[in-house]
């Protein structure tokens, strides 16, 4: 019974900008240990499906459960909790700060005490940003370099590694590979299977069908903040982004029908 609770549930979730009905009504279940791929044209919901989990937005409508219990993620700081943590689509990196910087930002170790005066624990922070990186698998020549001089792939792999830091259970990624190179976005993809592969639950917001395809359990499509489509990742992969573009651009709808006895 345990096994099988959802890590996230998302029940009929609505969220409006004044007239603009960016959710309107969307489930969505993440299993333990699961990569979900969450797809969608431009503007049908994705990153504010997103916000709402991670605390970035208040829903108008609707129940979140974790790990089956109902909770309200009513700030990151509450999302972060709850050990859900999001990485968003334009990276918040500090480029005039070194590697180990930006993994602890905003939650920098202290140690001694001179007076009321205390000292960053450097040493401490370098050796824990070093094992993070090399438990990840991410390559990154020092964690003394500033993030300005690394490449696009490396400067991903550490917001995600800095996101994952922290007993994270659900990593959101909001298109980690858009302003990536192929490779670049083969390395990042690497991580996220190497997360999977440490326990860690994923949802990964992607245009590119094939990074979906790649690393995904199950997708989920979104469309006109609604949920059109959810299913495994399988077949080839012409087949699978050929019917997937149906329902990202409305040729196909499975759950049309819900919808009018919801609504
Ligand atoms: N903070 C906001 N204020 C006003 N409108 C917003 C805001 N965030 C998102 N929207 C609107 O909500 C809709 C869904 O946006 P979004 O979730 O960003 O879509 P996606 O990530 O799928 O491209 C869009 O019409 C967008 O303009
Ligand atoms: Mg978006």
């Amino acid at each position: 019974m345990a096994e099988t609770t959802p890590v996230v549930e998302m029940r009929n979730i609505k969220k409006n900008f004044g007239g603009v009905q960016a959710l309107r009504g969307v489930d969505l279940v993440l299993h333990k240990n699961e990569v979900l791929g969450l797809v969608g044209d431009n503007a049908a919901g994705k990153s504010t499906l997103m916000k709402v989990l991670s605390g970035a937005y208040i829903p108008d409508e609707g129940e979140i459960f974790i790990e089956g219990s109902k909770v309200n993620i009513t700030s990151p700081m509450r999302a972060r909790q709850l050990g859900i943590e999001m990485v968003y689509q334009d990276l918040a990196l500090a480029d005039n700060l070194d590697v180990t910087a930006n993994v602890f930002l905003g939650r920098e170790l202290l140690s001694r005490k001179f007076g009321p005066i205390s000292v960053l624990d450097k040493h401490t922070m370098e050796q824990e940003t070093k094992r993070l990186l090399d438990r990840l698998k991410i390559d990154i020549p020092s964690v003394r370099a500033n993030v300005e001089r690394l490449s696009g792939g490396q400067r991903q792999a550490i917001a995600i590694a800095r996101a994952t830091a922290f007993d994270t259970k659900v990593t959101i990624m909001d298109e980690p590979t858009a302003a990536l190179s192929v490779a670049a976005s083969g390395m990042v993809l690497d991580l996220v299977r190497e997360l999977k592969a440490q326990g860690n639950s994923i949802i990964i917001i992607s245009h590119r069908l094939e990074d979906i395809y790649e690393v995904s359990d199950r997708l989920i499509v979104l469309r006109q903040g609604r949920k059109v489509r959810e299913c495994p990742v399988i077949g080839e992969l012409d087949e699978f982004r050929e019917q997937v573009v149906a329902y990202i651009i409305g040729a196909r709808d499975d759950f049309a029908e819900s919808r009018l006895g919801r609504s």
